[in-house]
């Protein structure tokens, strides 16, 4: 195992990964346990450096999952955030101490706005922040320091708590646009003139955390490197709160096919990217962009003619990048209905899925529906398949029937059955359309609430019969869960979405310590 600080050369850039601590706080994009567990070894597969695994102080449910993957992760460095307080640095520790290679990350926010919500002088700031890296230092040898909102703190008062900072014993200096406020060129600027400027600073890597309020997190992140940053701080489909933070995929690829002019290496298998942005974006219910850099659906599409004359007669005309490099094997017509059960694992293996026993008869089951259904069954069509298969495991209500009429002439109407903890419930409903109807018929029995935030309707591949993945957000009480299923059926999917999201509701509250029989059931059948 290489630990960053086992690293030697001069241009290899550290990847920071912050999916499950700053992607995660992203509203609505709530993991579960297992779901973080899976997606932390997949970035250890795929060669992050560093983890950032979660905000063990947060909620037991952070803590548990950072020391797990702390213990479990073979290859990365994990690494915890904490508040500039003593509490939430040993609670930090307590979580990734568990880890081969451990990091503490304490931030505190310096910008004259920050400073105000404690109330500190600069001269009080400057003592807490000696006070805690030193904490933080005592406990673990790999300390990480972040000035919240470095990009909005005066200059001097900057370079003075860096300073500090590493005097104190921090081994890597993070310097955040927390706001998403700072252009390339001050970005590149900021950390030449404090790596310049700083003493002690040619003892520490500097790292560059950019969000992406002004669509600049990618450039800022990367020109940050030109000014001598050598960790980015980034997230899978750049999940994270408002416009979200520098994309992973973005700059690892940027700085992989602009070698020439940005002479940088990163650790990073880039023919794994397409599989864990599809795990992101199914685990948070946060679905990419089609047009999304690097992993958007149409990313390696050419529709127009004269570019797919070109394509056919050098892909080098339009394509800076192959499909392949990050992971896109050409979308291939799997099989039909009458494909075998040793086919299909076979394929779902290659697509990174291992079904065997029970999981295979059940996923077989629902495949020959779908190839009942739909003539061609298309690699996109067994993930989102796969997907809807883990995503309703633990669930305590299901959809067990519905039917709907609708079209001109009057109301849509729904008839549903769904099954709470195995018990089935009935209801009817009408509606302003289907999907109305159908939600309305849920409501019937499944009593909350939450407010629908979102509903969002995507073909996962070409034609009429393809399937319609769904993905519905909804916000109680300041709570935010998603939920998102696929089917042929846009009203099942959209139904199925809608129980997901519930289900997820329930599992919030019951991890809030709440009574999961806030949401009441009533038999309106
Ligand atoms: O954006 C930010 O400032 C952060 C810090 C906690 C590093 O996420
Ligand atoms: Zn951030």
């Amino acid at each position: 195992m290489t630990t960053p600080d086992q690293i030697t050369d001069p241009n290899r850039v550290l990847i920071f990964d912050t999916t499950l601590r700053d992607g995660e706080q992203s509203p609505g994009a709530t993991m579960t346990h297992d779901e973080k567990l899976e997606i932390a070894s997949m970035l250890d597969e795929m060669g992050v450096d560093i983890i950032e695994a979660g905000f063990p102080i947060a909620s037991d449910g952070d803590f548990e999952a950072v020391s797990e993957i702390a213990r479990r992760t073979e290859r990365a460095t994990i690494c915890g955030l904490a508040r500039a307080n003593f509490k939430d640095i040993d609670r930090c520790w307590e979580a990734v101490k568990h880890a081969k290679s451990p990091r503490i990350h304490t931030f505190i926010g310096t910008s004259p706005l920050h400073r105000a919500i404690p109330n500190l002088t600069m001269d009080e700031m400057a003592d807490r922040i000696h006070d805690t890296v030193t904490h933080a230092r005592n406990l673990c040898d790999n300390v990480q320091w972040s000035p919240m909102d470095a990009t909005r703190t005066e200059w001097d008062y900057l370079a003075r708590v860096v300073e500090i900072a590493i005097k104190a014993g921090a081994t890597t200096i993070n310097i955040p646009d927390t706001v998403g406020y700072t252009a390339p060129n001050e970005s590149a600027e900021l950390i030449r003139r404090l790596i310049a400027e700083v003493p002690g600073a040619e003892d520490v890597i500097f790292a560059t955390h950019c969000h992406n309020d002004l669509g600049m997190a990618t450039a800022n992140a990367l020109a940050a490197v030109e000014g001598g940053a050598r960790q980015i701080e980034c997230t899978i489909n750049g999940l994270g709160e408002r416009a979200g933070n520098t994309a992973l995929e973005e700059v690892v690829m940027a700085l992989k096919v602009r070698h020439d002019i940005m002479p940088f290496t990163t650790g990073i298998d880039t023919t794994k990217l397409m599989a864990i942005s599809r795990r992101v974006s199914a685990v948070s219910g946060f679905s990419v962009q089609p047009n999304k850099a690097i992993v958007g659906k149409n990313a390696f599409a050419h529709e127009s003619g004269i570019h797919q004359d070109g394509m056919l007669k050098n892909a080098e005309t339009f394509e800076i990048m192959r499909p392949e490099d990050v992971g896109l094997t050409e979308t291939s017509l799997v099989m039909g209905k009458h494909s075998g059960r040793a086919a299909l694992r076979s394929k779902l293996k290659e697509l990174g899925y291992n079904v065997e026993g029970n999981q295979l008869a059940d996923v077989f089951f629902r495949f020959k529906a779908l190839a009942d259904r739909k003539k061609e069954v298309f690699d996109e069509d067994l993930i989102a398949l796969m997907q809807d298969e883990e995503r309703s495991g633990e669930d305590r209500i299901k959809v067990e029937s519905l039917r709907v009429v609708c079209g001109t002439g009057g109301p849509a109407e729904a008839q549903l059955t769904l099954t709470v903890d195995g018990a089935p419930l009935s209801s009817e409903a009408k509606g302003d359309g289907p999907v109305d109807a159908a939600f309305n018929a849920v409501k019937a029995l499944v009593d909350h609430s939450a407010r629908l935030q979102l509903y969002q309707v995507s073909a996962v591949t070409e034609g009429t019969d393809a399937q319609a993945t769904v993905t519905v957000r909804m916000e109680e009480d300041g709570r935010i869960v998603s939920g998102q299923s696929a089917d042929t059926d846009t009203v099942v999917a959209s139904v199925r979405a809608y129980v997901n999201a519930l289900n997820r509701l329930m599992m919030r509250r019951e991890k809030a310590g709440r009574d999961a029989r806030e949401i009441s059931y009533k038999d309106a059948g």
